[in-house]
């Protein structure tokens, strides 16, 4: 499951069954953070709801918006950045957020649907459109669905798809002593 997990940005138009987006998020709720914080919040937008969707596609950076909106499913994570119960600053706010991505777009690859996360989000304009309160900083954008023809990409972008996943090699970042 973690090889076949990947960032596709050609989508099926094939909507996301209601159970299964359902499960995504469940997915993410039972992810590990400290303090049992749980300081993840998900906007969802699906396309049925045009209005949503727009809104969500106007909160990302131009060049994310040009092939998520194909996308039947967008979303925004929020964290909130102090501790519920103490007021204290939580340090891995943003840590846990990506735990829960992470879980969520696991169990979207078991599922068949792939995930695209997007750093490239306009957190200023994601807080003006969503009511962001202060002491929750938008994190990140996800496309959700299910792979689509890569050939419907526009030439630099269907190359990066075809490209084959690489990563450094362990020994270049764990480290004993
Ligand atoms: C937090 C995060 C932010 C990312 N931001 C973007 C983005 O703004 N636009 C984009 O096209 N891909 C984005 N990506 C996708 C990465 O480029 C991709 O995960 C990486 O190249 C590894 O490819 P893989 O996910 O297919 O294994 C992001 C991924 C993550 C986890």
């Amino acid at each position: 499951m973690i090889s076949r997990r990947w960032s596709p940005r050609a989508f099926d138009s094939r909507p996301v069954e209601p159970e299964k987006l359902r499960s995504l998020f469940e997915a993410a709720r039972w992810a590990a953070s400290s303090y049992n914080a749980q300081p993840w919040f998900f906007i969802v937008a699906t396309k049925d709801d045009p209005e949503s969707f727009k809104k969500m596609l106007d909160s990302f950076v131009e060049f994310n918006q040009g092939w998520a909106k194909n996308a039947p499913v967008l979303a925004l994570s929020v964290a909130r950045m102090k501790f519920e119960n103490n007021g204290e600053p939580n340090r891995h706010a943003f840590h846990d957020v990506g735990q829960a991505a992470a879980t969520l777009a696991l169990q979207a690859t078991h599922l068949s649907l792939q995930v695209h996360q997007m750093a490239g989000i306009l957190p200023g304009k994601a807080r003006q459109i969503f009511s962001i309160p202060e002491g929750y900083e938008a994190v990140a954008g996800y496309a959700i669905g299910y792979p689509g023809d890569q050939t419907t990409l526009p030439d630099q972008l269907r190359q990066r798809e075809l490209e084959s996943r690489s990563r450094k090699p362990l020994a270049s970042f764990v480290f004993t002593g």
